[in-house]
């Protein structure tokens, strides 16, 4: 049985990225013709990255056989990526958006608790129906299957003057204890 998707974590080494202005497209053009061959082996169903900015997205695009199919992006309200989004979307690769609730600090957060006690729902719910509304794959984590059935219960719909506000609410600059990663850390 094939996997179902494979992706390039990082264009860059994790600890480093986005703070060196080595963007190493040699190794990725050759970690993505290797998932490119066990792509067309059969081997995996879908291939991908993450974490890849416009310009890595064009050395793939350039210089390889197949698009990316997938690239898994940091995007939260609050801390949307919304021009590398609309790239990947008008290059036909899916967007999924990961940390789609902050990793936890959207449930700090004055204002997104506002807007979810507006719809009567709860903090990660809007905050999951925000990443689906801009057409996004989103990738909430949990271990509680009580928080998984709340975070399938989206099936409501933020008006876009709404939309709007939460594209604007002010950013979220301090991730807490989890800030030492570098996707919390500032690096994106
Ligand atoms: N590609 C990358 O570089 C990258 C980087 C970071 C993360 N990711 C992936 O993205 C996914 C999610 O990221 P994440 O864990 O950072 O952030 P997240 O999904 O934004 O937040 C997870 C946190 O929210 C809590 N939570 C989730 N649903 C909840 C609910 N309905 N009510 C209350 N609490 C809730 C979880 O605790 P409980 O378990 O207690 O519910 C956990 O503490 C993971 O699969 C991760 O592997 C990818």
């Amino acid at each position: 049985m094939p996997v179902i998707l494979m992706i390039i974590h990082s264009p860059q080494p994790w600890r480093e990225v986005n703070k060196s202005e080595d963007r190493f497209y040699e190794g990725n053009i050759e970690a993505w013709r290797a998932l490119e061959d066990a792509y067309k082996a059969g081997k995996l169903r879908a291939i991908g990255v993450s974490n890849f900015l416009e310009g890595d997205l064009d050395n793939i695009i350039e210089n390889c056989e197949i698009k990316p199919m997938v690239n898994q992006i940091l995007a939260h309200i609050s801390n949307t990526p919304f021009e590398l989004i609309e790239y990947c979307q008008a290059n036909d690769i899916v967007v999924e958006a990961y940390s789609p609730i902050a990793h936890g600090e959207a449930f700090k957060n004055e204002a997104i608790k506002a807007m979810a006690a507006k719809y009567g729902v709860s903090v990660a719910a809007l905050c999951v129906r925000y990443t689906l509304q801009l057409g996004t794959v989103s990738l909430p984590k949990t271990a509680n299957p009580d928080h998984m059935r709340d975070n399938a219960n989206v099936d409501f719909v933020i008006s876009d003057e709404d939309m709007e506000a939460l594209r604007n609410i002010e950013h979220i600059k301090d991730y807490g204890e989890h800030s030492f990663f570098p996707v919390y850390g500032g690096s994106f």
